[in-house]
């Protein structure tokens, strides 16, 4: 029937509309919108105490795909300003949404590479390998000295680690950096191995 149709229609063409802008996306950055867990984001959230930081800090989410990890840290440090930035938008909105509410998080939908980030006082990422050497240029050009940076399961192959935790989740270990951390010649090679 063509009333049968057109709602079919009406309806799957969303669908369809959002999936595509998720691939559209996921082929520009390279990195797929996968959601860190609870657990992964317990321990972002534990190294990032570690490095104590100071009342009113400034957290930069980058990539912040469904708002998992951003609302987690807001909820986690509720002194800090905690800011997501993704790219995607279908992500991005369905964040916008989770994070309702939350009064220290705030929410962009950016290319983070066209973001400044002069003001963090501390970055949180989950991306992908390939993402991490082009991101590492971009953190030497913004970040004061001894900013803290946590990595969840893809490390910076050429920076010195300043703590780690196993992973407990289904992805690799979380890093924290204190950036730029220059890992000395002698650690330089051979490689860590790690992802
Ligand atoms: C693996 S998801 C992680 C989501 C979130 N950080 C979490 O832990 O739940 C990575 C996200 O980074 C986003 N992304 C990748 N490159 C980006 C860029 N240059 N600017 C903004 N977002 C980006 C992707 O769209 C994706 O949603």
């Amino acid at each position: 029937m063509p009333g049968h149709g057109l709602l079919a229609l009406a309806v799957l063409a969303p669908v369809l509309g959002l999936c595509i802008s998720i691939l559209v996306f996921q082929g520009l950055t390279g990195v797929p919108p996968m959601s860190s867990n609870a657990t992964e984001a317990v321990d972002v959230i534990t190294l990032l105490r570690q490095a104590a930081l100071a009342e009113g800090a400034v957290i930069y989410e980058l990539g912040s795909g469904w708002g998992s990890l951003a609302v987690a840290l807001a909820q986690a440090f509720p002194q800090a300003k905690v800011r997501g930035i993704e790219i995607s938008p279908f992500p991005y909105w369905v964040s916008r949404l989770r994070g309702r509410g939350v009064a220290n998080l705030s929410l962009r939908r950016r290319n983070y590479f066209d973001c400044d980030l002069s003001d963090a006082q501390a970055v949180t990422c989950y991306l992908m390998i390939r993402s991490m050497p082009r991101l590492a240029a971009l953190l030497d050009r913004m970040l004061e000295p001894g900013t803290p940076v946590v990595t969840l399961s893809f490390w910076f192959r050429d920076r010195e680690v300043a703590a780690s935790r196993a992973s407990s989740g289904l992805l690799g270990a979380t890093a924290l950096y204190y950036w730029p951390a220059p890992k000395t010649a002698a650690r330089l090679a051979p490689d860590s191995g790690h992802r």
